[in-house]
């Protein structure tokens, strides 16, 4: 059990590596129980949800082997075909591996997946895919049983772009003859990055980044090398936080295309942006400016997993904004948390009225989810005198040792060993 104590107040100046992105290493990690070879990969990760879903490969029996940032993955002999409920508990994205473990072993037992934290999180657009796919699929006593003998090559319509099941009926269709065809896929970076993975061990997937993908099944996949793109949350996380705390901040590695989103909202309104190919730069203007609405939609609109840090940004404006949560239904949890800090918020269903406060106060604070917990640093970083935040359980699943990269830039975060 570990905390971070923040004492506000410092500006952040400086240059930042960003990290690879943990939304595109998760389904290429299961994208590696399709391939029959060695899979070298890039730039791994510090994450817990990586580290969770490289446990759920090696139960599998996939060997891992880690060498500083390179992860070497070999599931050329994989022995078991289920995900237990321990290991499907911990990551939600142990779904993903659903798809990849039927294509390879035409069938699957595994157990739903966990992190209901942020909203109900259904996965009947992956199952009736997979139904679509022939895959006989019986639910009972906490599993998902697949049976996949008869898999067949199908034209699927997702009845919503939703990302994991547009890359879990990708994986399952890779090595299904014939050509399977998604339509109203969603359409985020990292689904690009995994077509282009699954390409390089062999793989036929094209349209990738559009709202139809077609899938022409190949006899097996083969292993090959990989470096995965960067974590754009992360990138737009440091962002928000220059422009909360002042100062003048490079993030190294960040794609600005992927974040044009969050970039034309708020360059001017609440900091200078300069984008190069795979650089930003970020400069404050001083008090930020109200945002007026911000909406979270699916890519390329304004992410959901930014909402929780743009509202810890609205809490210190200069005015009034509105916050609508359109992806998940319970995404406002760290709202009483900042209220607590100071900030004037009104929560009525999935919209959230902030009204700018002068400053925010440190408090001892709880997060109950990922980017929630994000936010919460943010709105210490930014306040006046201490904040603790309760647990680093959830923010060590998507950011590596928050503490020492926000050290970096001079804030003053340190992490206390309980
Ligand atoms: C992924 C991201 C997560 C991000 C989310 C939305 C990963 C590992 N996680 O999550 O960080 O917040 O996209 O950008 O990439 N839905 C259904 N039925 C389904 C599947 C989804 O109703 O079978 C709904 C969800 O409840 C939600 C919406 O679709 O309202 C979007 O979810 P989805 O795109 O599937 O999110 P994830 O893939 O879980």
């Amino acid at each position: 059990m570990s905390r971070l104590i923040i004492n506000g107040g410092n500006r952040l100046n400086g240059e930042l590596e960003i990290s690879s992105s943990k939304n595109a290493y998760l389904p290429i990690l299961a994208g590696c129980i399709l391939s029959d070879g060695k899979v070298t990969l890039h730039r791994y990760p510090n994450y817990t949800d990586t580290d969770n879903m490289c446990n759920i490969l090696k139960h599998l029996g996939g060997k891992i082997e880690r060498h500083n940032d390179i992860l070497e993955v070999d599931c050329s002999s994989l022995s078991k075909y289920d995900i237990p409920t321990d290991l499907a508990m911990v990551v939600r994205s142990s779904i993903f591996a659903l798809g990849a473990i039927i294509s390879r072993f035409r069938r699957a037992k595994v157990a739903y997946p966990g992190g209901c934290e942020i909203g109900s999180r259904p996965i009947d657009i992956h199952l009736s895919g997979l139904r679509q796919l022939g895959v006989k699929i019986v639910e009972k006593h906490g599993y998902i049983y697949c049976d996949g003998n008869n898999m067949h090559n199908a034209n699927i319509v997702l009845d919503f772009p939703s990302v994991g099941a547009t890359e879990n009926l990708m994986m399952a269709s890779v090595l299904v003859k014939g050509e399977t065809v998604l339509y109203n896929c969603a359409k985020e970076p990292e689904i690009v990055d995994l077509q282009n993975f699954l390409n390089i061990l062999g793989a036929k997937v094209s349209g990738a980044g559009t709202d139809r993908i077609i899938i022409n099944g190949v006899k097996k996949l083969g292993g090959g090398e990989y470096t995965p793109i960067r974590d754009r949350i992360i990138a737009g996380t440091y962002i928000i936080a220059c422009a909360m705390c002042g100062g003048d901040v490079l993030l190294k590695g960040a794609n600005p295309l992927f974040l044009h989103s969050l970039i034309s909202k708020i360059d001017k309104y609440a900091c200078q942006i300069e984008c190069e190919y795979d650089k930003i730069r970020v400069k404050s203007l001083g008090k930020p400016l109200s945002l007026g609405k911000v909406e979270t939609a699916v890519y390329p609109g304004f992410p959901t997993d930014l909402q929780a840090q743009i509202l810890a940004l609205q809490t210190i404006s200069s005015g009034s904004c509105m916050i609508v949560e359109n992806l998940f239904e319970s995404r406002f949890k760290q709202v009483p948390e900042l209220i607590k800090m100071g900030a004037s918020i009104h929560i009525k269903d999935r919209i959230a009225i902030v009204k700018g406060v002068d400053k925010l106060f440190g408090a001892d604070v709880i997060a109950t989810d990922l980017r929630g917990s994000a936010s919460l640093v943010l709105a210490g970083l930014s306040a006046e005198g201490y904040t603790t935040l309760n647990s680093t359980k959830f923010i060590d699943r998507g950011y590596e040792r928050i503490e020492e990269e926000l050290s970096q830039l001079g804030g003053d975060i340190k992490r206390v060993e309980d």
